[in-house]
């Protein structure tokens, strides 16, 4: 820190300096992230609830009410009656919410979850943080996971079966309905992580994919406004079927306005939620639709494009997420574009490049790309 304060001109002036180092949606040359650019809206309603704090719920009554409507959108969305949830940081926090209601629940020793070898990273510190034992079950054919290998997995340690709606590396979905059965079968909670797909398959033109409450066995739903619901970040979900759930995850705050936190985080943001609320407003069923609806429109575009150009996708693109691979070697390509400004992830575990078609990704950028990708396979 300097000794004195600079001016308001110097501050910003330096901000500025330093920002344009960030790369920017805007561009539409990030095609490895499940973030995007924020709504507008969202951008105005954060601002708006800068200050207020969900920590603190007694001094922001108006924040509550806005995230207990989002929590309520999210889960009649995701067909559930009398649902609970908080809005979250990001999706890390809403599958630990989910895994610590799931073990403090089942009581038992030495507990097991059972996990996707596909599930997302964040289980990972989870387990780590809970004392949870992984226990891997494999992918089938189309990566998506094997329900026989999960009922094989399961067993009297088992606290959790977790499925994934829209995988982050492929963006395929678990088959949620037979996990349904495995849990009922066990008497297991079971956990979908939809960060990705939550705000993704509802709005899907001719999707037949169960994987909600609409399931008797999903007793805990993670879905992140800050990816597809193009809330400002920090903005994860998590909804839980039963109220009682709350019960096995409160903390109690003796010199707060309110008896009990039920979050990881302490104190966090009423913006998030604000900002949330005003995107669903803003755009409703339809508008999600149609911001839906034109990605998968680019994502056939690359899909194709890619085929065309005889790359091999890994698998056919079931959300707004593309995985190719060049028989010349890919990994190369990844440093090559890079060099061209275009930022896209390799995904060592199926050596192949990953590209999230997010609502700041238009069809002339997916061209533009698919123009540098051939010129790049080529030298
Ligand atoms: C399926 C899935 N779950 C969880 C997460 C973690 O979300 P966050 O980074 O918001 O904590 C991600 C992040 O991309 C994800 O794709």
């Amino acid at each position: 820190m300097h000794a004195h304060g600079l001016s308001k001109k110097q501050v910003l002036a330096e901000l500025k300096k330093i920002r344009r180092r960030d790369k920017h949606y805007d561009d539409g040359k990030i095609l490895c992230s499940m973030c995007t650019k924020p709504h507008p809206m969202a951008i105005k309603a954060y601002r708006l609830f800068l200050t207020s704090n969900l920590g603190d719920p007694g001094l922001f009554s108006g924040s509550v009410q806005l995230e207990e409507e989002v929590i309520n959108d999210l889960a009649t969305l995701l067909h559930g009656e009398n649902c609970v949830g908080h809005v979250v940081s990001g999706g890390t926090e809403a599958n630990l919410m989910a895994l610590l209601a799931a073990r403090n629940m089942a009581h038992v020793n030495a507990p097991e979850v059972v996990l996707p070898e596909s599930a997302h990273f964040s289980f990972t510190k989870i387990c780590n943080l809970l004392d949870l034992k992984p226990v891997y079950a494999g992918l089938d054919d189309s990566f998506r996971v094997d329900p026989l290998q999960v009922e094989k997995c399961a067993g009297e340690k088992t606290v959790a079966i977790v499925g994934t709606a829209g995988t982050s590396e492929l963006g395929v979905v678990d088959p949620i309905e037979e996990l349904s059965r495995v849990a009922l079968e066990h008497k297991v909670w079971l956990h979908v992580d939809a960060a990705f797909g939550g705000l993704v398959i509802p709005f899907l033109a001719d999707a037949k994919l169960n994987f909600d409450f609409a399931l008797e066995a999903v007793e805990s739903i993670t879905v992140d406004p800050h990816k597809m619901g193009m809330a400002a970040i920090p903005a994860g979900g998590i909804i839980f079927r039963d109220s009682k759930a709350l019960d096995y995850i409160k903390t109690e705050t003796p010199y707060l306005t309110d008896q009990y936190q039920y979050t990881f985080i302490g104190t966090r943001t009423g913006a998030a939620a604000a900002s949330t609320w005003a995107v669903f407003r803003s755009l409703g069923v339809e508008g999600f639709k149609k911001v839906v609806g034109k990605c998968m429109k680019t994502t056939r575009l690359l899909a194709d494009g890619l085929t065309d150009a005889g790359f091999k996708l890994v698998v056919e693109p079931t959300l707004n997420i593309v995985a190719f691979r060049s028989d010349g070697g890919t990994r190369h390509l990844v440093e090559k574009l890079r060099r061209q400004g275009w930022f896209v992830s390799y995904v060592p575990r199926y050596d192949c490049i990953r590209i999230v078609v997010m609502p700041h990704v238009k069809n002339r950028q997916a061209l533009a790309f698919l123009k540098d990708l051939v010129v790049n396979q080529k030298c």
